[in-house]
């Protein structure tokens, strides 16, 4: 691989944002299936693959935000306690939940359970980056959240998933609003090097 491509592979992690505010523009179903492809190449745990993804959109989706938007009340604590003196960040947040934003899709990510969570979780998280960077590199925003999981079984009651473990909700959309940048921690502060 060229140092082209590793350039694009850089602009591509570096620039991906979460994006909480959509376009009322539908999403072509070809970026869809490319952003489940591109999952599906992720590295798990022994091969196992074990995601499982619904996507879901139109009157399913909108019917499903009442159930979503109750997850919020259960992030209140930590959002308090992390943005107590940011009330407008906490204000977005419970909007976000309420409507997702408009985000005309959003995608469950899931895995069947093998008995090893920790190797699971970790697969999917692997794919569910993967399915970010697809879709940013295609001209679409997403949001991973993982507050929904607070009420998956209502969710998985209304999707008719058994057997499976919500790992995080995925809103993909055009974006409305090009969001802030979030800034990064001190390098220094993150890595121990101890190659010599
Ligand atoms: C595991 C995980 C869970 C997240 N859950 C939520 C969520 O429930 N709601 C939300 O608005 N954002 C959520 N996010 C997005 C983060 O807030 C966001 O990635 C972080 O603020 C950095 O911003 P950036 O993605 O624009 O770089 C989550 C991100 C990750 C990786």
């Amino acid at each position: 691989m060229g140092s082209e491509c590793f350039e694009c592979v850089e602009r591509v992690i570096k620039e991906r944002r979460s994006h909480r505010f959509y376009l009322d523009k539908p999403v072509e179903r070809e970026k869809l299936e490319k952003m489940i492809e591109l999952a599906m190449w992720a590295p798990s745990a022994m091969n196992r693959q074990q995601w499982f993804f619904v996507v879901v959109g139109g009157e399913r989706l909108k019917s499903l935000l009442s159930v979503i938007s109750k997850s919020v009340e259960h992030l209140m604590p930590r959002l308090e306690r992390f943005f107590g003196d940011t009330p407008k960040i906490i204000a977005l947040t419970k909007q976000f939940f309420r409507n997702l934003g408009n985000a005309p899709i959003a995608i469950f990510a899931y895995y069947t359970p093998t008995g090893d969570d920790y190797s699971d979780v970790q697969s999917v998280s692997a794919a569910i980056q993967n399915m970010l960077l697809a879709a940013h590199a295609m001209g679409l925003g997403t949001c991973w959240m993982t507050g929904p999981v607070h009420v998956e079984e209502e969710i998985n009651q209304y999707l008719g998933v058994k057997d499976k473990k919500l790992v995080a909700v995925v809103t993909v959309g055009y974006s409305a609003k090009k969001p802030p940048v979030p800034p990064r921690r001190e390098v220094e502060k993150k890595v121990v090097w101890m190659i010599d």
